[in-house]
């Protein structure tokens, strides 16, 4: 009040080092992980239909993904597998091959390209014929302690082919604990665990279950272990929970119309804080792109930015690698 003429909060816009000068937030390469889809084959590269530019790769493409990614400086992958519907079964059992299909890229990637650190998802549902994270009872329940064992399992596979970074994405109760301590018991003690600690129950995965193959089989849905949109608190004593169990980075998701909840943890917590802009998110921007509505290179650069503002030391994107590109030519 009365600042005026004082105070022009406009000097320190008037040009472009000034406004250099003022930014309070960066983004950069290093905050990128990028997500890739897998299929089986060799030379394969599949669009998924509802998120244009988001192709399934085989393995010998996800490594040149890998080589391309590495080389723009960016630190993570994420890998997502499309399981062969006929290796799908009630219990998941895919998951606990050594030579299934992540394990075999992870394996790749590693050695083709061991500066990048690889992230792989723990849960179910690429590798269970009903599309739910854990194992399913009789009575429709999704099992929670049973689910454990399996997942405690399907981690040390992962490990042992090479993966760095652990993110268990089921919500089962105290899977972070069960992991983290097989993984010390068989000597993985540097093995990070990157908790999906408040995933919410969204309708912003769509895309993500057609690009794995999981939305066509998919019973119900997963309210019963993911969170309710509607809750704040519940997640930071989900984040509280997945601390002291043992998990040395934490995710929420989806991410940007969850941003509020990934303030809230940053300034709870202060721990190492991600968030996932997830399929839905992708396709929503992307589709919007595609049609002339939004200019591209700004909305992928503004969104992403908008992480960071929240609180986030780091972004799961599939714009990654064009974010890179982007910011490399700024
Ligand atoms: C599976 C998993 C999902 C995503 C990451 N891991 C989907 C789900 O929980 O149904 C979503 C990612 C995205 O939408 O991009 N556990």
């Amino acid at each position: 009040m009365g600042q005026f003429p004082k105070t022009r909060m406009r000097r320190a816009r008037q040009s472009d080092w000034t406004r250099r000068l003022v930014q309070e937030n960066k983004l950069s390469v290093d905050d990128l992980i990028w997500p890739l889809f897998l299929i089986d084959g060799d030379g394969v590269r599949e669009p998924v239909d509802s998120m244009p530019g988001v192709e399934r790769l085989s393995t010998d493409q996800a490594v040149r993904a890998a080589e391309r990614a590495a080389s723009l400086g960016i630190p993570a992958l994420a890998l997502f597998p499309n399981t062969d519907p006929s290796k799908r079964s009630p219990g998941g059992e895919e998951a606990l091959n050594s030579n299934n299909l992540v394990c075999r890229t992870i394996a790749a990637i590693k050695q083709a390209v061991p500066e990048i650190g690889v992230v792989c998802d723990v849960a179910l549902d690429p590798y269970t014929s009903h599309g739910h994270d854990g194992l399913l009872s009789e009575g429709g329940e999704i099992l929670n302690d049973e689910t454990l064992e399996m997942l405690t399992e399907q981690a040390l596979v992962q490990v042992r082919a090479g993966c760095d970074v652990i993110a268990p994405s089921d919500m089962m109760d105290g899977r972070i604990g069960a992991i983290r301590t097989a993984l010390e018991n068989a000597g993985h003690t540097n093995t990070l665990i990157m908790s999906y600690a408040a995933k919410y129950a969204s309708a912003f995965y769509g895309p993500f279950r057609d690009a794995i193959g999981s939305s066509g089989t998919l019973k119900g849905d997963k309210r019963t272990y993911q969170m309710d949109p509607a809750n704040t608190d519940e997640a930071l004593r989900e984040v509280q929970l997945d601390l002291g169990e043992g998990a040395d980075l934490v995710m929420i998701k989806p991410g940007m119309p969850y941003l509020d909840i990934v303030h809230r943890v940053k300034e709870r917590f202060g721990v190492p804080t991600y968030a996932y802009q997830v399929s839905g998110e992708y396709a929503m921007l992307a589709g919007a792109c595609d049609r002339g509505w939004l200019d591209r290179e700004r909305v992928v650069l503004e969104s992403l930015t908008g992480f960071k503002r929240a609180g986030c030391d780091g972004i799961l994107s599939y714009f990654a690698l064009e974010a890179a590109e982007l910011l490399q030519r700024k």
